[in-house]
């Protein structure tokens, strides 16, 4: 017996309306990224191990444990990319792109892979959408990319709350490890393994350990306490979002599972998702483009989930109605078939010049092939859901003409189509079927 071939656990093949809706929020984002001055890059989806060790951090969840790790045939150790922030700032050094000066504002859409136990929402390879600022100078800059987050849901009809919190400065956080190394040590023997050795090397992480026993003592740790500078840093943003309509809760409890944040950052649930309910996040990473090699430029981002985002979308009614042909075009026997090619391509080429002019979107023109009866093919028609449908039968070869009917209603009218030019034969159907529906609507 063959074995029965599936796709990998934690991946799925996306296809019908989830790909719609996904292909309409790469276009919402896309949209967004002209208005907020952002260009496109892409990276590869596998990149040297330690890019991502020297970034996420090695004492994340994200390196530790969930990281693709393979050599390639020459021992190369490589990774694929578990997010996209790593591989940009990479890019912005590798290309030299401080040197041009100024803001140098990146957006990227592509599959990140996790290596994460799969359930509801939570894949091993998913989509992410990403915007990247550098050259980040101030609070503003925060706010313009949490204004832009926000402004994407809302393009969407996504509601979803919004919570942010400040990590602080160098100053900042090294008292508030300090204060984190005294609190966790005393309570040693109850931490895991892996936060023992977080205790010595990265105290921050300490907080955002799954195992239950250390979230335990999570819980009722200190929190940070900000320096004047990043307190006043915080209310600009505060009264800058409250200005904005921009609903929010500070949270001193948000850390994100990142090590390369550095001041504000921010994330967006969606109480329509299930235990995995964070639809974007982000925030500043100040010194992540120094710290892999570059020069000294603040940066601040986010990235959105797009399967969460998609599920949220398609779990409203109707939230895309299926697509549907305007025009099926039928032809009956071989020359009538024919006819029906000729059309079909004709028609196709004005629709799309149309369309194009207007920016519309581009509608659907479908013909049956192959030999099969009328009221087979009116059932296919009916099936696609066609709005009209163009019928060349043995007569209409003849008289050198096609109906046209509407689908459901059936009136119907003959289009002459051998006197007409080429170019006119769109027009003239287009205006035959305005005209029955017209007439039906009377
Ligand atoms: P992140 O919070 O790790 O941030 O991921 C961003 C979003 O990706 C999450 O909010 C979630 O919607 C989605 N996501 C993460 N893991 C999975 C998964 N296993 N399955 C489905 N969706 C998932 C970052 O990745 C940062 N690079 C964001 C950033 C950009 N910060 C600054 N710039």
């Amino acid at each position: 017996v063959t074995e029965r071939l599936k796709t990998p656990r934690g991946t799925r093949d996306l296809s019908g309306e989830e790909v719609a809706v996904i292909a309409g929020i790469e276009d919402a984002a896309r949209a967004l990224a002209i208005h907020y001055g952002f260009e496109e890059i892409r990276t590869p989806i596998f990149e040297s191990q330690s890019l991502f060790e020297r970034s996420v951090g090695d004492e994340t969840d994200i390196v530790a444990k969930e990281l693709y790790r393979f050599v390639d045939r020459k021992g190369r150790p490589l990774a694929l990319r578990p997010e996209g922030t790593a591989g940009v700032v990479r890019a912005y050094i590798e290309h030299a792109m401080a040197a041009r000066g100024g803001a140098t504002k990146l957006y990227y859409a592509g599959p990140m892979f996790r290596y994460e136990r799969p359930q509801g929402g939570r894949y091993r390879q998913f989509l992410q959408i990403g915007f990247e600022f550098f050259g980040a100078t101030g609070v503003t800059a925060d706010f313009e990319i949490i204004d832009l987050a926000w402004r994407l849901l809302e393009r969407l009809s996504v509601k979803a709350g919004l919570r942010v919190n400040h990590l602080g400065c160098a100053a900042c956080r090294e008292a508030f490890s300090r204060a984190l190394v005294d609190h966790f040590a005393a309570r040693r023997e109850a931490l895991c393994g892996d936060c023992v050795r977080r205790l010595e090397k990265k105290p921050l992480r300490l907080l955002d350990c799954k195992v239950p026993a250390c979230r335990a003592i999570a819980g009722d740790a200190p929190s940070i306490g900000l320096c004047a500078t990043c307190r006043a840093e915080n209310d600009v943003l505060h009264d800058l979002l409250r200005g904005s309509g921009i609903a929010f809760t500070a949270d001193a409890t948000l850390v994100r599972g990142l090590d390369y944040y550095t001041g504000i950052v921010f994330e967006m649930t969606s109480a329509k998702l299930g235990a995995q309910d964070a639809v974007l996040g982000g925030g500043r990473y100040d010194n992540l483009v120094a710290d892999l090699g570059g020069a000294a430029v603040p940066a601040v981002g986010f990235a959105v989930g797009v399967d969460r985002l998609a599920s949220i979308i398609l779990a409203e009614p109707a939230a895309s109605p299926p697509r549907a042909p305007l025009l099926y075009v039928i032809g009956l026997k071989p020359e009538g078939l024919a006819e029906a090619a000729r059309l079909t391509r004709i028609l196709r080429r004005w629709h799309e010049k149309r369309t194009l002019a207007a920016s519309a979107r581009p509608d659907w023109i479908e013909m049956g092939h192959g030999e099969r009866s009328l009221k087979a093919r009116l059932k296919e028609a009916d099936r696609l859901g066609a709005a009209y449908v163009a019928i060349i039968g043995e007569d209409e070869v003849a008289n050198g003409t096609t109906m046209i009917r509407e689908m459901g209603h059936g009136g119907q009218a003959v289009v002459a189509l051998r006197e007409l030019k080429e170019g006119a034969i769109g027009e003239a159907i287009l205006a035959t079927m305005e005209r029955l529906t017209e007439e039906r609507l009377r």
